[in-house]
Order: structure tokens, then sequence, then C-alpha cells
């Protein structure tokens, strides 16, 4: 097992730079999920990492040893590196013994050694006895199996995974979710891991590098990620936060007073907060109906969609254009058009930015 240490890494193609100045260290043992949207540059940074591509600028280290960077480009095959792609095509004419044992046939790695390890590599993602069965004759998840396993028999130092799961479906996906956290959780391995979904990286990683267009916006760990956004962008991406203005008062360690819609709330926020204009993030669970006709400020519902056991109610603030939501319970006696008052329990108000 090794750590992972990207440095001010950068790559463009033609004009426009897909990644942007990136740095990571990931610690040995860490399982760190790469979140972003479609086309933010996560399979360009897994490229680099694996050693299929090279970086215009940066470096990059496994443990201590410089693969790319000033001082060169060590290979792929010469990285160490596990790789589970999102098609992970079997040769469908071996059997699943034979398509893990491939690398190490490769390798020259002579035929005792090599079918002890394909035993391991199988026992390890739970297909004792599956060796000689054709890839045909296997579910996606278990294909998916196979995969990780073709990957773990070469005893990789570091396991990329691009959208392992993306293919299968939800069910198979949430089952293979906890092999994988099982699969880490036995072998200690450092593994990063793609995805667009946060769901899953949330449930997965130990932290999550939330990118946008080429640049890391923040390393951090899921809770940290909801509960701290570093900017607007990761607060809207991350858990549907709603980003509204505020006007911070009264700073007191890691919480204030603060100005929202004309009412007085209290939020937390980062010990070095100055007073004034500033955004902050809600989360659905921090607004309550408020009784009180002076409490809060006033809304007006906009729409309500059912969602099994609650509503999920979208309400316009008077007077402006910002849309929340939050969840009310059924029974609901809240109706499309209704006018309400809105109070807020607590909120992220989002630090300056940095530079
Ligand atoms: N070899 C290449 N030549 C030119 N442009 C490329 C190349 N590889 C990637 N790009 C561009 O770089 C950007 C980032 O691509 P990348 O594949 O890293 O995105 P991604 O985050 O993995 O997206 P997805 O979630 O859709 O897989 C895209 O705009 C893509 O078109
Ligand atoms: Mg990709």
């Amino acid at each position: 097992m090794a750590r992972l240490t990207v440095e001010r890494l950068t790559k463009t193609f033609g004009a426009a730079p897909v990644l942007d100045d990136v740095s990571l260290a990931v610690r040995d043992g860490e399982f760190v999920a790469i979140l972003g949207p479609s086309g933010c540059g996560k399979t360009t940074l897994l490229r680099q990492v694996a050693g299929f591509d090279r970086p215009d600028r940066g470096r990059i280290l496994i443990g201590d040893d410089e693969v790319s960077g000033p001082t060169g480009h060590v290979p792929p095959e010469r990285r160490r590196v596990g790789i589970v792609f999102q098609s992970y095509a079997l040769w469908p004419h071996m059997s699943v013994a034979g398509n893990v044992a491939y690398g190490l046939e490769v390798a020259g790695v002579g035929a005792a050694e090599r079918a002890r390890r394909v035993d391991a590599a199988l026992h390890l993602v739970g297909l004792d006895g599956y060796g000689e069965r054709a890839p045909a004759m296997l579910s996606g998840g278990q294909r998916q199996r196979v995969a990780l396993a073709r990957c773990l028999v070469t005893e990789p130092s570091l396991v990329l995974l691009d959208e392992p799961l993306a293919n299968l479906d939800v069910h198979l996906r949430a089952a293979m979710e906890r092999e994988f956290a099982r699969f880490h959780e036995r072998t200690g391995t450092t593994m990063l891991y793609i995805t667009h979904d946060q769901a899953e990286a949330m449930a997965l990683a130990d932290r999550i590098a939330v990118m946008s267009q080429g640049r890391v916006l923040q390393f951090a760990t899921p809770s940290q990620l909801y509960r701290e956004p570093a900017d607007e962008t990761v607060a809207a991406f991350i858990g549907e936060g709603m980003v509204v203005p505020v006007d911070v008062r009264d700073v007191e360690g890691s919480s204030c007073t603060a100005g929202l819609f004309g009412a007085v709330v209290r939020m937390r926020c980062d010990a070095s907060q100055r007073r004034g204009a500033a955004s902050a993030c809600l989360r659905a669970e921090h607004l309550r109906v408020t009784g009180g006709a002076g409490a809060g400020f006033a809304a007006r519902v906009v729409a309500m969609t059912y969602e099994g056991g609650s509503f999920r109610v979208e309400a316009r603030v008077d007077g402006g254009d910002a849309l929340l939501h939050f969840h009310a319970p059924e029974p609901c006696p809240l109706v499309e058009g209704a006018a309400l008052r809105l109070d807020v329990a607590d909120g992220w108000v989002i630090p300056p930015a940095a530079g």
C-alpha cells in the first residue's frame, strides 16, 4: 500500500486546461472518492496517476517515488497500480481463473504460484469456487468482482476505480458498494474511486475531492463537505444545498448571528468570519414552518411533491426570487399558493474565497 501525492498537476488538450493546478495528498490506506460532473476531468486525472498520459506540469508520487514529473515518466506497468474500469471487459473465451491469472502469466509468474494467488484473489472478492466458470455465466456484479480480482492479483500498491458500478442496476450497486467497503476494510488498500454519484461517494469514502472544471474545489470528509462547504459550488452540488445571502453580525467563536430575509438567525461559521455581506448554505432540514406572525420570514408555497410519508415543499421568499425547499411530514396542511412563515434552525456561512 502507498500514499499518493499529486502536486499542482496541469493537463491541457487544445486551448482549455482539463486539469488546472490539481493537488491531492492521499494517505496510505485511505479510500478517496473523486466526485464531479461529467467532463470535469476525473478520468483525465486517473490517467495521469496510472501513467497512460503525461501531465504538462506538476508531479505525481506513489509512496516516496516520483512517477511523473521533472525527473521523468515511469511507464504504467512499473507503477504497481491496479485499475478497474466501468466496462470491465473480461475475455469471454477464458474462464474466470484464466482472466484473473492473465496478468501474472504475462509477468512470468510460475503455474503453482499463479494458482495460489488466483485462488486468494477470488476468495477476497467472495468468488471461491467460480474459477472454472465462463464470464457469460456470471451476473453483472460477479463480473465486476472478477475485474476487481484481476486487478488485485497483481498486488498493486494503489487501486484506481473509474465508475466501476455505473453499469449495474440500483440494487446490485448497493450490494457492490458494501463489498467495496468490506474489501477496503480487509485489505487496507489505498483506493482512488471516481464517481459522479454523490451518495456512492458519501457512503464509501474516507475523504472526497469535489472537482469542477478541472479544479479541486474541496477535499474533505463527507460530513465536512455537507456541513461546511468551502464555496458556493460545493454547497449547491452536495446535498442540494440552498445558497442564500446573509448579513453576518456578531461572530462568537464558530457561531454567529446573521440577518436572513429580514429575520435574525443563528448560524455556524468559521472562527475567522468577518461581519458583513456573505453567502450561507442552508439544508432542507434547517428550515421550519413557524406559527408566530412576527417570527422568521414570509414565503409562499410554489410546489409540493409527494415523497411517501412526507412532501417536498418548494417556497419562494416574499419580495425576492430566492427559492427554498424543505420536507414536511404527512399529513401536511400546506397547499400550493399558501402563504407561510419560515424559520431557520441552522446554517453555514460560506467562508470568503481564499487569496
Ligand atoms: N485525449 C483527449 N483529447 C482531447 N480532449 C480530451 C481528451 N481526453 C479528455 N478530453 C476532454 O477533457 C475533458 C475532461 O474529460 P474526462 O474524461 O476527464 O472527464 P470526466 O470527468 O471523466 O467525465 P465523465 O464523468 O463523463 O467520465 C472533457 O471535456 C473531454 O472532452
Ligand atoms: Mg470519466
